[in-house]
């Protein structure tokens, strides 16, 4: 197990699984023109969520989506074997407490051992407004455990994750549960070898300072690409709020902070179906490139 880390012949590697937002591309009710576009010539977008590892053998889930079935079968690295139960997935980390981010959990209850980690307010949210904790209890195997935002979390002989808080929102359900800044986080994902990193955040409301202390020298950061502009669900649906009023930062605001990495390869996650760059054809989807970004794909792998 220790040989690929000591030679340094690995590296911490990542497979972003899925890159929609909650529902998917398309939803299954809706019939708004990239919906239809995703039904009839694809490609369908399953709901964001990336597998991470340091030494290739054991793989950490970040955020456990509703697709996540499907998601584990289509990715080769997560093949079980050769025992019965065993599966190469570790555990979970997640970034928030949201349906599309938490629901997977549910899937994945038969009976691998699996650690989840999450902040405290996620955690109670999980134990408390949505009770998931209490009703995959009696399934066996799952471990619970507290994030703390700017505390490296060792997963393996070199990979270690960081949280970095990321602010106060809270799942629609979640509504009675009390305010605070770490409802929302995200990681950086750490080569203990070569110094590498990837920084996973997608659910981001802000840019803050903290967080581009954080993106310091990393190779990837995969980044909330939920809408292209702030105004974009009012436009497409006469109803909805601003992005940045549901914690979203619009890919127009981000997309002028990527040049302010040179190197940094930033990939657009966690795409709603109103999104303009679903369409590879247009003007929106060639800004984002010719800033420096890509829109992400269901199945990427990035090399740290
Ligand atoms: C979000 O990312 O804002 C939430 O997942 C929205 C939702 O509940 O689908
Ligand atoms: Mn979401
Ligand atoms: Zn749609």
């Amino acid at each position: 197990m220790g040989a690929a880390a000591d030679d340094g012949a690995d590296a911490v590697r990542a497979r972003l699984l899925g890159s929609a937002a909650g529902g998917g591309v398309p939803q299954w009710n809706c019939a708004c023109e990239k919906c239809v576009r995703a039904r009839r010539v694809g490609p369908h977008r399953s709901q964001d969520c990336l597998v991470v590892t340091g030494t290739g053998e054991r793989w950490w889930l970040v955020n456990a989506s509703p697709d996540i079935r499907v998601q584990v079968i289509a990715a080769p690295e997560l093949v079980p074997g050769p025992g019965r139960r065993e599966t190469p997935l570790a555990g979970v980390l997640l970034t928030d407490a949201e349906l599309d981010h938490a629901l997977g959990l549910l899937v994945l209850r038969e009976g691998s051992p699996l650690a989840i980690h999450a902040t405290a307010p996620v955690r109670d949210a999980l134990e408390t407004a949505f009770p998931l904790r209490q009703v995959l209890d009696p399934y066996g195997t799952t471990s619970w455990h507290t994030v703390q935002p700017g505390k490296p979390l060792r997963l393996d002989e070199r990979l270690s994750a960081t949280a970095i808080p990321l602010g106060s929102k809270r799942p629609r359900y979640a509504a009675a549960c009390p305010p605070g800044p770490e409802w929302v986080v995200a990681y950086r994902f750490e080569d203990e070898v070569s110094g590498g990193a990837l920084v996973y955040a997608p659910c981001l409301a802000a840019w803050t300072e903290e967080f581009d202390a954080a993106l310091a020298g990393a190779r990837w950061l995969v980044v909330d690409g939920t809408f292209y502009r702030e105004d974009e669900m009012v436009r497409a649906t006469g109803g909805g709020g601003t992005a940045s009023s549901m914690g979203h930062l619009p890919i127009e605001s981000s997309l002028p902070r990527v040049g302010g990495h040179p190197g940094l390869e930033v990939v657009y996650t966690h795409l709603n179906n109103t999104n303009p760059v679903l369409d590879p054809a247009s003007a929106e989807y060639a800004a984002v490139v010719a800033g420096g970004g890509r829109v992400g794909s269901d199945g990427l792998v990035m090399e740290v």
